[in-house]
């Protein structure tokens, strides 16, 4: 795509889609990620529109841009709610020493560890005032800590205990239709009622197979569509029967 057929965020403004905010020009430029402008808006509306002060989750940190942008517009809207994410940093596809692609030295486990930097690096410096407990593991990990309650330590090095009630979940890590699927399912048993689900890549137009999940998910008629832009915010009507 050419940068002038991109939407830029004044359009948006001018479309009354978002509020003007300079900050998250900032951010985006400066902190490196792959977030769909649509997705601002998203949270936007799930983290003013928040049940409750139970945390909010994301499953898929990267380098820390969607992680910034949520811990920020927390901090816009005077919400408490810890933000709590889940990665394992790991790029390497069983092959840590393999070279990526053509590159003449830099490995899989190089470029890993430098996300990781980079994630750390990127939270420190937008959100020192409130870090996220980031926890280093696949989501299917996470949520096991998750059901047993236990209490674990993040890349601070600081202690939380896991298992509560979730107010907004986020889940942008592995979008295989299993993965999401999975990652929904675990998800759903701690969402509170009119809590949130932001899908990455669950646009109607994306080959991507969160859309199928997508299906399922409205079919069940305990979801409303808050918006599509073009990704699906969600807010949870009813429990699993
Ligand atoms: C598309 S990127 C996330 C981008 C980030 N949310 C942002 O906006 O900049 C996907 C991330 O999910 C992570 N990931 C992949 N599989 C995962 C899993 N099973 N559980 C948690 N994270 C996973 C990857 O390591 C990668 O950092």
């Amino acid at each position: 795509m050419k940068p002038h057929q991109r939407t830029t965020i004044q359009e948006l403004i001018k479309k009354k889609v978002l509020n003007s905010d300079d900050f998250i020009e900032k951010l985006r430029a400066g902190n490196a990620g792959m977030l769909l402008i649509g997705n601002i808006w998203c949270f936007d509306y799930a983290i003013s529109h928040l049940p409750s002060d139970s945390p909010i989750v994301e499953i898929g940190s990267f380098s820390g841009l969607s992680t910034n942008l949520i811990i920020y517009l927390k901090s816009k809207y005077k919400q408490e709610n810890k933000v709590i994410c889940s990665d394992p940093w790991d790029f390497n596809a069983g092959h840590p020493e393999e070279k990526i692609a053509d590159h003449p030295y830099l490995t899989c486990q190089d470029y890993s560890n430098y996300i990781k930097e980079n994630f750390i690096r990127n939270v420190l410096f937008f959100s020192k005032h409130d870090l996220p407990y980031a926890i280093e593991s696949n989501s299917d990990t996470f949520f096991k800590y998750w059901e047993k309650g236990e209490v674990v330590q993040d890349i601070f090095e600081r202690s939380i205990k896991l298992g509560e009630s979730i107010s907004f979940a986020y889940i942008d890590g592995n979008h295989s239709y299993d993965y999401a699927a999975r990652d929904f399912e675990n998800v759903d048993r701690y969402l509170e009622i009119d809590g949130f689900i932001l899908f990455d890549d669950s646009s109607d137009k994306s080959d991507s197979e969160v859309c199928k999940l997508m299906e399922e998910i409205i079919e069940s008629n305990r979801y409303e569509v808050i918006k599509k832009a073009p990704n699906y915010l969600v807010k949870k009507l009813s429990h699993k029967k």
